[in-house]
């Protein structure tokens, strides 16, 4: 049986995430992962906090912390986070692990015997008033190209050209302004990427599932032509490069952070060895299905470095084969910010309104085809109307009548009518549908998908009015309730925690699987109902809204 191993971008420890690295990245994996479970598929969902690199250790010096105990903190908070969230990791590591420094080690030799890695030196601006050397991105300066004076070293926002720090005019530290700045040479490690070209176009070239998004990046990467890469950094924080003469260096963040993916696995399998293997999903390709899930700006590592690296090791790594990326998921138009506190972060989501409400609105509103914005507004309007006046409506129409004449007890019918026909009928088509789009990683598709199952149990409900149609109460009360208990089951991966309140009041389980919609509306396999303690979804008043928009700003 094909094993289905499942990645979400490792997640960076410094700062808590906002909802556009949610929607990027972790939620929709879950989604994938919580659908295929309950399809019967044997699935491994794995993610991470993605640790080194000069970020965690400025974010560790601000808080007064040694970057260790700063990132197992942050790691303990962000795991908290996800699990409020309802991500259904199989395991949430770390690329501080020591499973992650000996893979990185390992592959990093096992690349240089192969004659991928091979020494350079590398000219680094040192700023000697924060004492350190300056990570690309921590010089900033004027862009030769644009004249744009906040470029950084790395690359311009303005013009998105790719620079070295050293084209900037007036280079300066970012991190205290000072233009004292030495460059100074230093002994690297570098990853022939060119060595590699060939090979990846080959590869590449058999994608023919990835989205145009993601082939895109891919192909321009590869059509610029690729540079080797310096893949080794003068830091502290970091794996140990353990070569004679690296003292003091660690290996760049975005070469052991991928192979994050592999670690954590082994740091997944490591905690029952006699059960779990790792290299069942990472080597020699033993039937398994390995899909990615990122934010756009990921996909050049996840197609090119990482696989390159994968590859050249010639170790019969697995590699990815279905790749989704998203857009960006903007804030009233403008770019989510953790640094300027732009927007809204996971933590501050869950105080304002519980779980499924942000898991419907992202997922509904998911950046696929291209950017989405963020608005209090329409984050109202589609809690409002999806989840209150349709979902919620059905729910609370059918109990409240129910419970008056049934008492908790759904009657057994064995006939059904013209409109439980035609209800089948629509079903039948929104149900393949959903399930097409679902196992395309189609996330809006399948959410319009969900959201007309749901209205035609509102619509029915509505239509086939039991409290005026008493000879048809039975069956429309039946039927209501077979809707229902299969609206549970399909709203799982959206909603967990609706669904398994409606799971549990109907005494069946949500995360089992469905049927077609004949078997599913016409039988008799729910038997009780208990009323629900609360209503299922609330309405967010505009007040509500003003006040978010007050708080947040926009
Ligand atoms: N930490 C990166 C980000 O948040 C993603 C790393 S993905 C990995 O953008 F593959 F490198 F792990
Ligand atoms: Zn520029």
């Amino acid at each position: 049986m094909t094993k289905h191993l499942i990645t979400s971008a490792l997640p960076y420890i410094n700062g808590t995430k906002h909802l556009g690295n949610l929607v990027g990245s972790m939620l929709p994996a879950d989604i994938y992962a919580r659908y295929l479970r309950q399809k019967g598929e044997q699935v491994l969902f794995i993610c991470g906090t993605d640790e080194h690199g000069t970020p965690a250790e400025l974010a560790a010096l601000k808080n007064n912390m040694a970057v260790g105990e700063y990132c197992e903190k942050m790691y303990q908070k962000q795991n908290e986070i996800y699990e409020k969230l309802g991500i259904s990791f199989d395991y949430f590591g770390r690329t501080s692990s020591q499973q992650n420094k000996i893979l990185t080690q390992h592959i990093a030799n096992a690349l240089y015997e192969k004659g991928y890695i091979y020494e350079g030196t590398v000219k680094q601006f040192y700023s000697i008033d924060d004492d350190l050397y300056l990570p690309d991105r921590y010089v900033e300066g004027e862009c030769p190209h644009c004249g744009y004076e906040n470029a950084r070293g790395d690359q311009c926002e303005n013009c998105t050209k790719l620079l070295d720090p050293e084209d900037l005019v007036k280079p300066r530290s970012a991190i205290s302004g000072s233009e004292n700045l030495e460059l100074r040479e230093s002994k690297h490690l570098f990853l022939s990427l060119k060595k590699m070209e060939g090979k990846l176009r080959t590869w590449i070239e058999t994608k023919e599932e990835w989205s145009p998004l993601v082939k895109s990046i891919a192909l321009k990467w590869l059509n610029e032509g690729l540079q080797d890469r310096c893949i080794t950094r003068d830091l502290k924080w970091g794996v140990p490069v353990d070569r004679p003469g690296y003292e003091g260096k660690v290996y760049y963040v975005w070469f052991d952070a991928p192979i994050g993916y592999i670690s954590i696995t082994k740091e997944w399998s490591d905690q029952a060895p006699e059960e779990r293997n790792w290299e069942d999903y990472w080597k020699d390709d033993k039937d398994v299905e390995y899909t990615q899930f990122m934010a756009k700006d990921n996909v050049p590592f996840h197609t090119i470095s990482f696989p390159a690296t994968l590859m050249a090791a010639e170790e019969n790594w697995k590699l990815v084969d279905n790749l989704k990326g998203f857009n960006w998921l903007t804030y009233y138009g403008g770019k989510f910010s953790t640094s300027q506190g732009r927007g809204i972060f996971t933590d501050q989501a869950l105080e304002i309104m519980p779980t499924d409400y942000w898991r419907y609105y992202l997922i509904a509103r998911a950046p696929e085809g291209s950017d989405s914005s963020f608005t209090w507004e329409d984050f109202q309007q589609v809690c409002n109307k999806d989840l209150a006046d349709v979902l919620g409506n059905f729910v609370n129409r059918l109990y409240k009548f129910s419970q008056k004449k049934y008492n908790g007890e759904v009657p057994n019918v064995s006939k059904w009518d013209e409109a439980e026909n035609n209800l089948c009928q629509q079903l039948d088509k929104h149900l393949k549908a959903f399930d097409k789009h679902m196992s395309d990683r189609e996330y809006r598709k399948s959410a319009q998908e969900l959201r007309q199952i749901w209205s035609l149990g509102n619509v029915y409900i509505a239509e086939e009015a039991p409290w005026s149609n008493p000879d048809r109460m039975d069956i429309i009360i039946r039927t209501s309730f077979n809707l229902l208990g299969l609206i549970a089951r399909l709203s799982n991966s959206f909603l967990p925690d609706t669904s398994f309140i409606i799971g549990k009041s109907l005494n069946i389980k949500s995360s089992e699987s469905w049927t077609n919609a004949e078997e599913e509306i016409k039988n008799n396999k729910i038997s009780t109902f208990k009323q629900l303690d609360d209503v299922l979804f609330r309405k967010i008043e505009d007040a509500e809204v003003e006040s978010w928009k007050d708080k947040f700003g926009c």
